[in-house]
């Protein structure tokens, strides 16, 4: 009887520690995803993000962002040499009418956002804030309600 218990609390604690191994398996599983993910692709979907938030392109600039070739050949995307990854986007004087998607936030290597002389409208979203490699962001002469959000302060490396 002493025995029988003693086995069945084995059998427990075995099954537990699989229970235990399988889930430690599984979060292993979603961190490599999610480092996976973590890649140029992720800046081809904020930019695409952001083509979708565009109602107006007159000198049609847009055009030339296609998915045929890497980010890195589109209009006013500069790529950094040594990540190969978005480090300036420059849409200025594009003549644009939009918004800025909080999926802008993604371009994780971003040092350099301009904007300036456009329409585009709306606020700035506040996932911006995550663009911890920024320095220089100029969005003058637009439409934008926004004022300079509190987010804004923690771009620490922000210069301009
Ligand atoms: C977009 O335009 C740039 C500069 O004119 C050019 O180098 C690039 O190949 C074009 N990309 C596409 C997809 O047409
Ligand atoms: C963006 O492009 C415009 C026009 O080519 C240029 O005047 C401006 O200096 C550029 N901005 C940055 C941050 O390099
Ligand atoms: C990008 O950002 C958006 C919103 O901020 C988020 O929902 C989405 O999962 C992100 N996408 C990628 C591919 O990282
Ligand atoms: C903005 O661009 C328009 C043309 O789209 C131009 O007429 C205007 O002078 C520019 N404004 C500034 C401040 O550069």
């Amino acid at each position: 009887m002493h025995i029988s218990v003693t086995m069945h609390t084995m059998k427990r604690t075995r099954f537990s520690l699989m229970l235990l191994l399988h889930c430690c398996m599984c979060s292993f599983t979603g961190v490599v995803v999610a480092v996976q993910n973590k890649n140029v692709n992720t800046d081809q979907l904020a930019l695409l993000a952001l083509k979708a938030h565009i109602t107006s392109d007159p000198q049609k600039i847009m055009t030339n962002w296609s998915t045929a070739t890497s980010v890195c050949n589109w209009v006013g995307i500069t790529c950094g040499a040594r990540h190969l990854r978005v480090a300036v986007l420059n849409i200025s004087y594009f003549d644009l009418t939009g918004s800025i998607p909080p999926e802008l936030g993604n371009l994780s290597f971003l040092v350099q956002l301009d904007f300036t002389n456009n329409s585009f409208r709306d606020t700035l979203p506040m996932e911006l804030s995550r663009l911890h490699r920024l320095k220089l962001i100029s969005f003058g002469y637009n439409n934008f309600i926004a004022t300079i959000s509190s987010w804004f302060w923690s771009l620490s490396k922000l210069q301009t």
